[in-house]
C-alpha cells in the first residue's frame, strides 16, 4: 500500500525516542523558577534592565532575536518576497456548505547576501515553480475573517480534505485509511491530520494551510540540501537557517498574500503549529509582528520549553535525531546548555503582548510542559511591560483561555485530541472575537 511508508515514517518521527519512552512519567503541576528576565541583561548601549517598551523594542528585542538566530534557529534572510502566481476557486460550498475553498500558487523569494534564489517546489522535472496555499473561509462570513494559518506533518489535501483539492501525482494522504491511519489516530488523536474544519467555519474562522514540506522537506538530507540552495549567499555553515526557521518563514509568506486580500482580517492572523510545527510557529510570530496570535501545541525542545534544566527530549537527541531543524551552533550546545546566554522564554517574549497559546499534555513528559510553563513565566516580565499579565497563574492549571500567554494542559500523551480543538477555539474567541463584533 502506497501510504504505508510515509505513514510508518511518520508514525516513527512523531514517536521517536520519546514520547514512547516517557509516557508513563507525568509533568509536575506545580514547578517552580523563572528563568532570568530578558529585560535584566543586555548587551545594547543601555545594559541596564530595560525598563520601557521603547528600548525593548529598539535595542534588546533585536538583540535577542540576533542571539536566538545565532545561537538556535539559525540567519533569516535579508529580504523576502512573495506573489500571486495564480488563484482559482476550487469549491464554492464545501464542507457540507460551511466553506468556499480557494487556492493560491505562490511564487517567493530569498535574499541572502545578495543572493536570491526562488522557493518552492523541489521535485526534479517538476515545471510548476512555487508551492500552493489552500484557504477556506466560511460562507456565512460577512466582514473581514479571522484566518488560522496551518501547517501540518500531512499533505494539504489532509488538513483541508475535500476532493477538489488536486493531490500530487503519486502523492500520499495520512488519511487513506486502513490500518496505519487507524493507527496514527489511535497514536496521536483523531485531529493529528485534519482539524475539525466545520465547527472552525461556524466559529467564523477561515483556514489557510500549506504543506511545509513542499518548501522544504522534512528529511535530513533533501531538508539540509534545500535549505543549502536557499541559503546560497549565507557563508557561516555554523549559523545557517535550519528548517524551523524555514517553516516560520514560510507562514510569513502565507501573511504576505493573505494580507492582500481585504477579505481576511489583518488584525487577526493566528498561526497553528503541532510540534515540530508548534516551534515554527513560535518562530514565524517572534520574528514578524503581522502575526497576531499563536497556537503552538506541544512545541517542546526548540519550541517554547527550555533549554537549561532541560527534562524530557535533550539537545542532543533533537539535534542529531533531526539535524536539519536547527543551525550547527544548536547542536554544539548539547550537554553544555547551561552555557547557553539565550533561552526559550525570550522568544516567547519577542511575541509579547499578542496572545500565545502553549497546548501541553501531562503524559507528554518529552515535549516537557514544565519547561513550557517555566519559559512563559519568564516571558512575563516583557508581558508586563506593555501592560498584560502575560501567564496570569501559578501552576499548570486551571486553563484560562483569555490570558495573553494562555497555558492548557490536558491528560494523555503527544497528538491533537478532540478536547484541544474545543479548548483552541476558547482561546481565540477570548482573543479575537470582540475585535469582530465591533467590525461586524
Ligand atoms: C519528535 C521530536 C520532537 C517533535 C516531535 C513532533 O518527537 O523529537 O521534537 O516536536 O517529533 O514533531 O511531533
Amino acid at each position: 500500500m502506497r501510504v504505508s511508508g510515509p505513514i510508518a515514517a511518520l508514525l516513527a518521527s512523531l514517536a521517536l525516542g520519546g514520547c514512547a519512552k516517557l509516557t508513563l512519567a507525568w509533568a509536575n503541576l506545580d514547578p517552580h523558577g523563572a528563568p532570568a528576565s530578558p529585560l535584566a541583561l543586555g548587551e545594547s548601549a543601555n545594559p541596564g534592565p530595560i525598563t520601557t517598551v521603547e528600548t525593548w523594542e529598539s535595542e534588546r528585542a533585536p538583540e535577542l532575536r540576533a542571539e536566538l538566530e545565532r545561537e538556535v534557529y539559525g540567519v533569516m534572510p535579508d529580504a523576502s518576497s512573495a506573489r500571486v502566481i495564480s488563484h482559482k476557486t476550487l469549491n464554492e460550498a464545501a464542507f457540507n456548505g460551511k466553506g468556499r475553498l480557494e487556492e493560491y500558487r505562490i511564487e517567493a523569494h530569498v535574499t541572502f547576501n545578495g543572493v536570491t534564489v526562488a522557493a518552492g517546489e523541489t521535485e526534479e522535472g517538476s515545471s510548476e515553480h512555487g508551492f500552493l496555499m489552500d484557504v477556506v473561509l466560511p460562507s456565512s462570513a460577512s466582514g473581514p475573517v479571522p484566518v488560522i494559518l496551518v501547517e501540518s506533518f500531512c499533505p494539504r489535501w489532509d488538513t483541508l480534505p475535500d476532493p477538489s483539492i488536486a493531490r500530487k501525482e503519486g502523492a500520499w494522504s495520512c488519511e487513506e485509511g486502513g490500518f496505519m491511519t487507524s493507527v496514527m489516530h489511535y497514536a496521536f488523536g483523531r485531529y493529528i491530520a485534519t482539524p475539525p474544519v466545520e465547527a472552525i467555519l461556524d466559529r467564523g474562522y477561515a483556514i489557510a494551510t500549506i504543506f511545509p514540506s513542499e518548501i522544504v522537506p522534512d528529511s535530513k538530507k533533501k531538508g539540509l540540501e534545500e535549505l543549502k540552495r536557499l541559503a546560497a549567499g549565507h557563508q557561516d555553515q555554523k549559523t545557517r537557517w535550519g528548517a524551523i526557521a524555514a517553516w516560520g518563514w514560510a507562514f510569513s509568506r502565507m501573511v504576505d498574500v493573505l494580507e492582500d486580500d481585504a477579505r481576511f482580517d489583518k488584525n487577526a492572523m493566528i498561526v497553528w503549529g503541532h510540534s515540530r510545527y508548534g516551534k515554527a510557529a513560535l518562530v514565524a510570530a517572534a520574528f514578524d509582528n503581522r502575526i497576531d496570535g499563536v497556537i503552538a501545541h506541544q512545541s517542546g525542545t526548540g519550541g517554547a520549553s527550555l533549554n537549561r534544566e532541560k527534562i524530557g527530549e535533550s539537545l542532543k537527541e533533537i539535534t542529531s535525531q533531526y539535524p536539519h531543524w536547527f543551525d550547527e551552533n544548536y547542536a554544539a550546545y548539547a550537554g553544555h546548555e547551561e552555557e547557553m546566554t539565550v533561552d526559550q522564554h525570550m522568544l516567547l517574549a519577542l511575541i509579547a503582548p499578542r496572545p500565545v497559546l502553549l497546548g501541553n499534555a501531562r503524559r507528554d513528559v518529552w515535549s516537557d510542559p514544565n519547561g513550557a510553563f517555566r519559559a512563559a513565566l519568564g516571558a512575563g516580565p516583557v508581558y508586563e511591560l506593555y501592560g498584560s499579565r502575560g501567564l496570569d497563574q501559578a501552576r499548570l492549571v486551571p486553563y484560562r483561555p483569555q490570558s495573553d500567554i494562555a497555558f492548557w494542559i490536558r491528560p494523555g500523551t503527544h497528538g491533537v485530541v478532540q478536547e484541544d480543538w474545543p479548548a483552541f477555539l476558547e482561546f481565540l474567541d477570548a482573543h479575537f472575537k470582540h475585535e469582530r463584533a465591533a467590525m461586524n
